[in-house]
């Protein structure tokens, strides 16, 4: 308890799933907590639930960053942890992505995470000092280290995320930026997203469906499904200060998956 107490942390993707999980974690570990999401009852709950701050933003919308960035400066002077965890998910054969689809995905797993770092890096900054640097930390995917049929668009995605990771790591460090920059790559965690895939994949008889959640715990080497406090507890690694000579890496949570 208290690993995070004093910090200021803006999650986006915050009402269900992930992003939902790193919220309460943060929280339960005396963060101060602004739980973003597009879907604005759901973030209002979670906030309720444990005593957050809710916000309004899509972070496709450079306009929502903005005015996003101008209230926390106004009520805090500066942030302490920006996780970009907010993402969509796209399955079908690369023919039968339309451009519409493309950009749509990118919108949200790319140019969501560049304008979140750009707008909040001046307040990043003001958070973190040289000894204890802010910590911003990316949601990838094990998508982003391998590839999967059907999915070019999410992999490319997620492959960008770990990517632009690594750069604004080196580039806050050599502009002696207070700020580290990680990103976190999930395996099969047990999500609204995971729910809808799975119910795919159980429609087209990829798995069984009187038990598809043995199915997919059997395809991983820990024979399990991760549960969002699994991501979670490596985000408030990330996000403390045990982690303050930590930046640009790739942290895997995944029961093995691409250990194989
Ligand atoms: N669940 C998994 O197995 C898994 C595995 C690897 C990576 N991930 C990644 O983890 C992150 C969270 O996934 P999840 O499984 O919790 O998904 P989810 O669909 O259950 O939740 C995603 C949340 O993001 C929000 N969101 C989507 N678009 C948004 C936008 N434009 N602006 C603001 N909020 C938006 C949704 O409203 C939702 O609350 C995603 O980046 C996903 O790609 C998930």
């Amino acid at each position: 308890m208290g690993r995070l107490q004093g910090k200021i942390a803006l999650v986006t993707g915050a009402a269900q799933g992930i992003g939902a999980g790193i919220a309460r974690a943060m929280a339960r570990e005396g963060a101060a907590v602004i739980a973003a999401d597009r879907n604005v009852a759901g973030v209002e709950a979670l906030a309720a639930e444990i005593g957050a701050e809710p916000l309004a933003l899509d972070v496709t919308s450079e306009a929502d960053w903005a005015k996003a960035a101008a209230h926390i400066d106004a009520a805090h002077g500066k942030l302490s942890i920006l996780v970009n965890n907010a993402g969509v998910e796209l399955v079908k054969p690369m023919t039968e992505h339309s451009l519409a689809d493309w950009r749509g995905l990118m919108a949200v797993n790319v140019d969501g995470l560049f304008l979140g770092c750009r707008t909040f890096q001046a307040l990043l900054a003001k958070g973190g000092s040289a000894g204890h640097p802010a910590s911003v930390i990316n949601v990838s995917s094990i998508a982003g280290l391998v590839g999967y049929p059907d999915q070019l668009a999410y992999n490319t995605s997620k492959g960008a995320v770990r990517h632009m990771t690594k750069s604004l790591a080196i580039e806050w460090a050599a502009h002696r930026l207070p700020i580290r920059c990680n990103s976190v790559h999930p395996g099969c965690i047990r999500t609204p997203m995971l729910e809808m895939a799975v119910e795919g994949w159980v429609r087209e008889g990829s798995i069984p469906a009187d038990d598809p959640w043995a199915a997919v715990a059997a395809l991983c080497p820990l024979n399990a499904v991760g549960l969002p406090e699994d991501i979670a507890m490596g985000a408030v690694y990330l996000a403390s200060d045990e982690a303050r000579f930590v930046t640009g890496i790739e942290l895997v949570i995944d029961g093995g998956w691409v250990a194989r």
